[in-house]
């Protein structure tokens, strides 16, 4: 019940040589998982991160490129795709994925209007800059993957309220797709992913506050149990490889099973 198949040792295959990917928040969590992977891949890597120590950790322990980037700069955003271009001459696969869930998005009773306005920043007006950086790129090679970090509260609905997030999170969904139905023909695929709830920092950090809402969710997840990082980054993997290449404008759900449950085993 609590094994977890995709751990950082087990063998990978090697379906990205020759391609170039950003990712970013990848210092940290799903992305750092997700450099780990490509990298073992064969893909070269651009770390792009705000913080600094962690997206050069990053890119140094995957031998890549390491970009300080605020994904909410729009300059910033394309300075990052023209570093990634100009140092490796291709942008093949962008993983779209940092993100901010902070403690003060919470019921729309009481998230204040600056609180609401960052996450949908950090975590959708992101992504828009991120595609519409990226895409160029991809136009004139023909071809490329966009991963897009949704989440399954894309898709479902909770009392315990994040109501910023999950409203950003719904954004990411539909503006992928579209942007996957509109570039489909020019060879370019973008998928929103919707992992469940990962152990990672970002998720531990809201927990710990309150152990009581962790129960209550993890109650929900049918394998018993949050993702690891490792298990949303070789879904990742797939989709930015060809071997995903009929896959596209989706709701990639990697979640245990929970938007497919009513009620879980006992
Ligand atoms: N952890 C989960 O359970 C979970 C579940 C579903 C979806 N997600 C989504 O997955 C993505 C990654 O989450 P994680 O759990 O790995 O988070 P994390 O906090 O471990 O990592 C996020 C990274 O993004 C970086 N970042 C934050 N703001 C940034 C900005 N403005 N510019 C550049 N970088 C920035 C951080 O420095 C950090 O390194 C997020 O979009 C999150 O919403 C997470």
């Amino acid at each position: 019940m609590t094994e977890t198949p995709n751990t950082p040792e087990a063998p990978v295959c090697r379906r990205l040589v020759g391609r170039t990917a950003v990712i970013t928040g990848a210092g940290s969590g799903i992305g750092l998982a997700t450099a780990r992977r490509l990298a073992a891949e064969g893909a070269r890597v651009v770390c792009a991160d705000i913080d600094e120590s962690a997206g050069k950790a990053a890119a140094d322990e995957v031998g890549g490129l390491y970009v300080r980037v605020d994904v909410t700069d729009p300059e910033q955003v394309e300075a990052l795709f023209r570093t990634a271009y100009d140092t490796y001459g291709s942008v093949d696969i962008a993983f779209n994925n940092a993100g901010i869930s902070p403690p003060d998005d919470d019921s729309i009773l009481i998230t204040g209007l600056d609180a609401w306005k960052r996450v949908q920043e950090v975590n959708l007006t992101s992504v828009y800059l991120c595609c519409k950086a990226a895409l160029p790129y991809m136009q004139r090679q023909g071809r490329g993957s966009i991963i897009n970090t949704a989440s399954f509260v894309a898709v479902m609905g909770a009392a315990t309220s994040q109501i910023s997030y999950t409203a950003s999170k719904g954004g990411v969904l539909a503006m992928s797709r579209e942007l996957g139905v509109q570039f489909a023909r020019e060879g370019i695929r973008v998928n929103a992913l919707c992992p469940g709830p990962v152990n990672t920092p970002l998720l531990k950090e809201l927990f710990a506050k309150d152990p009581e809402r962790a129960a209550r969710r993890l109650v929900h997840v049918p394998v018993g149990r949050f993702a690891e990082p490792e298990e949303i980054a070789a879904a990742v993997a797939f989709l930015a490889s060809d071997d995903s290449s009929f896959v596209n404008a989706a709701e990639f759900l990697v979640d245990g099973g929970i938007a497919g449950a009513y009620v879980t085993p006992v």
